[in-house]
C-alpha cells in the first residue's frame, strides 16, 4: 500500500457505514486523517464507528443527505467535533430499481435523483464555504460508469450520476482560484450491499462490460480516492477519474 499523507486532515465520508465509503474511510484513517462518517443507517453506523475506532479518530453522524437542513447540521456537528472539514467524499448513494424507464415508478425515480444527485449537491453546498474561508479543500464525488455510458434499465441512476459528473466539472472551475480540488470517480460495479437492490441480470450485464473481467475491489477505489483527497493532488480539478476496468476509454 502506498503511503498517502493526510496527517491532521479532517474528512467527511458520506455513506461511510459500509461498502465503498467504509473502505475509503478506513484508508483515509490509515493515512492519518480524522473521519466523520455521515450515513442514514442508524443500525450499521454505530457498529462501523466501533470497528474503525481502533484505527484513529472517527465520528458517526446520522444524517439523510436528501435533507439540506440536516446536512447543514451534520456539517456544524462535524466542525465542532473535528475542528473543520478539509476533505469531503460525497459517496452516499442507491441504485434504485433496475427496470425500463416506462415501468420505473415515478416516486422511485425522484428518490434516486434526490439521493444520488441532490445529496451530493447538499453536501458540497454545506462544506464549501468553510473550505473557501480556510483556503483549502479536497472534494471527491462518487459518480459511476453509468453516468458516462448510460446503463439500460437504470435511467434514474445513470441520469443522477451524469449530473454528479457535470456538477463536479462546474464546481471545480468555480473553486479553481482556491487551493480546493473538486474531482469525481466513475467506478464500474463493485460487490457491496448495493447489489441487493439490483437484479442478477443487471449485475451480469455490468460484469460483461468490464474488459478486466472482474468486479472492482473496494481497496482499489479507496486508493484512488485517498490520492485525490491529498494535498499532492494540487493541480487537477473538475476532472473525472475512471475506475471502470477498461470499459470507458475516455
Ligand atoms: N458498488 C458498485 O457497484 C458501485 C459502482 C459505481 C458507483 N457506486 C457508487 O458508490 C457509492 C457507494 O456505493 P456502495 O456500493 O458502497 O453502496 P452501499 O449500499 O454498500 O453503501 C451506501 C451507503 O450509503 C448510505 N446512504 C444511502 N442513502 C443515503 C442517504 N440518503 N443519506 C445518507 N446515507 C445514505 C447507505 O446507508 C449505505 O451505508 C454510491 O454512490 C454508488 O452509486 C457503486
Amino acid at each position: 500500500m502506498n503511503q498517502i499523507d493526510l496527517a491532521g486532515k479532517r474528512a467527511v465520508v458520506t455513506g461511510g457505514a459500509q461498502g465503498i465509503g467504509l473502505a475509503v474511510a478506513h484508508r483515509l484513517m490509515q493515512s492519518g486523517a480524522s473521519v466523520a462518517l455521515w450515513d442514514r443507517d442508524d443500525d450499521l453506523l454505530p457498529k462501523t464507528v466501533g470497528e474503525l475506532a481502533g484505527h484513529g479518530r472517527v465520528e458517526g453522524v446520522l444524517v439523510d443527505v436528501t435533507d439540506f437542513r440536516a446536512v447543514e447540521q451534520a456539517a456544524e456537528e462535524t466542525v465542532a467535533a473535528l475542528g473543520g472539514i478539509d476533505i469531503l467524499v460525497a459517496n452516499a448513494g442507491v441504485a434504485g430499481p433496475t427496470v425500463p424507464l416506462v415501468d420505473y415508478p415515478v416516486d422511485a425515480w425522484h428518490d434516486v435523483v434526490a439521493i444520488d444527485l441532490f445529496g451530493v449537491y447538499h453536501c458540497c453546498r454545506a462544506v464549501v464555504p468553510g473550505m473557501v474561508a480556510r483556503g483549502y479543500g479536497r472534494i471527491v464525488n462518487v459518480a459511476s460508469i453509468a453516468g458516462k455510458e448510460g446503463n439500460p434499465n437504470a435511467s434514474a441512476y445513470s441520469a443522477a450520476k451524469a449530473g454528479v459528473i457535470a456538477l463536479t466539472k462546474s464546481l471545480g472551475k468555480e473553486l479553481a482560484g482556491h487551493d480546493i480540488a473538486v474531482n469525481c470517480i466513475t467506478p464500474a460495479a463493485a460487490r457491496t450491499a448495493i447489489f441487493d437492490q439490483i437484479s442478477q441480470g443487471h449485475i451480469d450485464y455490468m460484469l460483461s462490460k468490464i474488459p478486466r473481467g472482474r468486479f472492482l475491489e473496494l481497496d482499489e477505489a479507496a486508493a484512488m480516492v485517498a490520492w485525490l483527497a491529498s494535498g499532492e493532488n494540487s493541480f487537477t480539478t473538475g476532472a473525472v477519474f475512471d475506475l471502470s476496468g477498461g470499459r470507458a476509454t475516455y
